[in-house]
């Protein structure tokens, strides 16, 4: 017999009954997830995001819970919103947000995505709002938001008042002890950051606690260490697997 084969069922025998090749030990949470990833009906490109995402552990580093109403902030194409729908589950509500602004980029196809994704009602707990952050209909009514991947948009564009200002938003639509969970591409200083669409960590930590957030922790789940910073997160090969930090922040509670 292959030795290969040999290991496994050794392997295997030493595992509990319910084992992860089941897919019985994952929680159901987990499961949720799993089963979305493979729901028809996702926008063409998530698929090709998955590897570099990891929806699943991304998700309980920031500590989404099911029932819970979440936010997903500027959710362009509404990745996360799909996840996040998953996430919460039916007894949960994920509010897909995006600045009018962000609904002219690229002839729209963002906002056309997130329609299309949401099109026969088919994440029944995500409501899309087209609403700026200062418009934002919530106060304190928000359990958890997410800020995928756009902080560095908004501060090479606007600059660091605007981004706090727009950090100051969020935490207004978070409940006391609400989470704010953040990614951004990895930056390093003296490159030209605003061109390669990165951030450094300090500036994103250094953001964040201005606005009145306590950072909990930081994580190098989504990270690549064949990225070296230096190239566009557009550039061939490095497009949805860029070196990425996650970040886990809370609202004080007083
Ligand atoms: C990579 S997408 C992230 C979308 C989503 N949060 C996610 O994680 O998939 C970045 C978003 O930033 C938007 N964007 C670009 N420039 C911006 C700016 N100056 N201010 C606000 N948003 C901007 C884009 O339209 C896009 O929706």
């Amino acid at each position: 017999m292959n030795k290969q084969i040999i290991t496994w069922l050794i392997f295997s025998c030493l595992i509990p009954a319910g084992n992860i090749f089941a897919g019985e030990q994952l929680g159901p949470m987990a499961v949720r997830i799993q089963q979305q990833l493979k729901s028809d009906g996702r926008d063409q490109y998530d698929v090709l995001k998955d590897p570099g995402r990891k929806p699943f552990e991304t998700m309980q580093f920031f500590n989404v819970k099911a029932g819970t109403t979440v936010l997903d902030m500027t959710a362009g194409g509404g990745y996360n919103a799909e996840i996040l729908s998953a996430a919460v589950g039916a007894d949960g509500v994920v509010y897909a947000q995006n600045s009018h602004f962000v609904t002219t980029l690229i002839k729209g196809a963002l906002h056309k995505a997130m329609r299309g994704r949401l099109e026969n009602n088919r994440l029944p707990n995500v409501r899309y709002i087209v609403v700026d952050p200062e418009d934002m209909p919530f106060d304190e009514s928000i359990d958890l938001a997410i800020w995928g991947l756009n902080m560095h948009d908004v501060y090479h564009r606007d600059g660091e008042a605007a981004t706090i200002r727009f950090l100051n938003q969020i935490k207004r639509a978070l409940k006391p002890g609400g989470i704010l969970g953040l990614s951004e591409h990895v930056g390093i200083s003296d490159n030209n950051n605003a061109e390669l669409h990165r951030l450094e960590t300090s500036i994103v930590l250094d953001l964040v606690e201005k606005a009145g957030f306590v950072t909990e922790e930081t994580s190098d789940l989504l990270g690549n260490p064949d990225d070296d910073h230096t190239k566009s997160i557009y550039a061939e090969g490095l497009r949805y697997a860029t070196d990425r930090i996650l970040l886990r922040a809370r609202k004080p509670s007083n």
